[in-house]
């Protein structure tokens, strides 16, 4: 095709005029990150050293009550306004129906207090679910060769409410059982506990990228079969939202989206539709992928690091757990 004029010699629309120094880009950013955006997962365990290294994720340990009880001071000093505590607990107290997870003295309870006594402005969260206490390595109870749903519920309530009541501000179902969000909100108004705050796992889908965290809470060895008969199919968006859309109805404040990475469609589509709140959970394995192209040199750490988290602001998210967070918030120079 020949243009009807000849072409002009420069362009009349120079898009780079916005790129050309930092303080131009700065002023037009669409998005922002900060550490206010950021939530810190601890994994803790009940073993007596203090911090022990995760293999799987280097930089990571696991950490006693005392350990969690310094990392949330120090998230505290990094303005990073929550963490979320991940159990490993001894495998001689798992059981069919993960009997640990609604011990009033068990590991969880001990870290909520740790932590509280410590830092009482930091926020805490916690995960129900019961994978990591039970002896199968499954979020529910098993009858059979199935994930029982509504045995699961009462399992799933009374755990948030230990939590609760141990001092846990914000519990966090992952465990994606139908009518857990219910089951809980229900659990904690009978209770009093009218502010605790719910975070549901609302769109979280059965993934590879979780083999890393079963590693370092100890549930790998434990798992038997998969979990795909209650976690999403990666196959499905419209899923997502009719997840979201029931937890919102059951009482949840907030919403996750998990993995973080490989779904941010779904962020995008989630928090434009519902406009509550909405996290995505940059998981171990993401954190772990990223690790080790870091260690042979073929990625730059702190580029990548906050790269990935801004990608999520501009997907839509008003936060992101990660495993870097304390090093994102020194590089946002906390
Ligand atoms: C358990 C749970 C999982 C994660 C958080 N809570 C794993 C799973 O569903 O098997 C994964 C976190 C991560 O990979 O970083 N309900």
């Amino acid at each position: 095709m020949t243009l009807p004029f000849p072409p002009a010699p420069y362009p009349l629309a120079r898009p780079r005029r916005l790129r050309s120094s930092p303080w131009v880009r700065r002023l037009v950013a669409e998005t922002t990150l900060t550490p206010a955006d950021l939530i810190w997962p601890l994994i803790v365990h009940d073993g007596t050293e203090d911090r022990i290294p995760v293999p799987s994720m280097p930089g990571v340990d696991r950490l006693s009550p005392k350990a969690a009880a310094e990392a949330a001071k120090e998230a505290l000093a990094l303005g990073i306004p929550m963490i979320a505590l991940f159990p490993h607990v001894d495998a001689s107290i798992k059981d069919a129906i993960g009997t640990g997870a609604t011990d009033p003295d068990g590991l969880i309870p001990d870290c909520i207090k740790a932590v509280k006594d410590a830092c009482p402005d930091i926020g805490v969260m916690t995960d129900v679910a019961l994978d990591c206490y039970t002896d199968h390595g499954h979020d529910g109870v098993l009858e059979g060769n199935r994930i029982a749903n509504d045995a699961s519920l009462e399992r799933l309530a009374e755990q948030a409410f230990i939590q609760a009541h141990a001092g846990a501000d914000v519990v966090a179902p992952s465990d994606m059982m139908d009518g857990r969000v219910q089951a809980i909100r229900e659990a904690l108004e009978a209770n009093g506990f009218h502010d605790t705050l719910i975070l549901s796992y609302a769109a979280k889908y059965a993934s590879a990228f979780y083999g890393p965290y079963r590693d370092a809470v100890g549930s790998a060895k434990q798992l038997t079969g998969d979990k795909k008969t209650y976690q999403m199919d990666y196959a499905n968006a419209d899923e997502a939202l009719k997840e979201v859309a029931m937890d919102i109805a059951e009482g949840a404040d907030m919403v996750m989206v998990k993995p973080g990475m490989p779904y941010l469609d779904i962020v995008r589509a989630v928090s434009e539709t519902f406009r509550v709140p909405t996290f995505a959970y940059q998981v171990s394995g993401e954190y772990a992928m990223m690790q080790a192209s870091v260690a042979r040199g073929w990625l730059d750490e702190d580029r990548a690091i906050l790269e990935t988290l801004h990608g999520f602001k501009r997907a839509g998210c008003a936060g992101v757990l990660s495993y870097f967070a304390p090093k994102a918030a020194r590089l946002l120079g906390a």
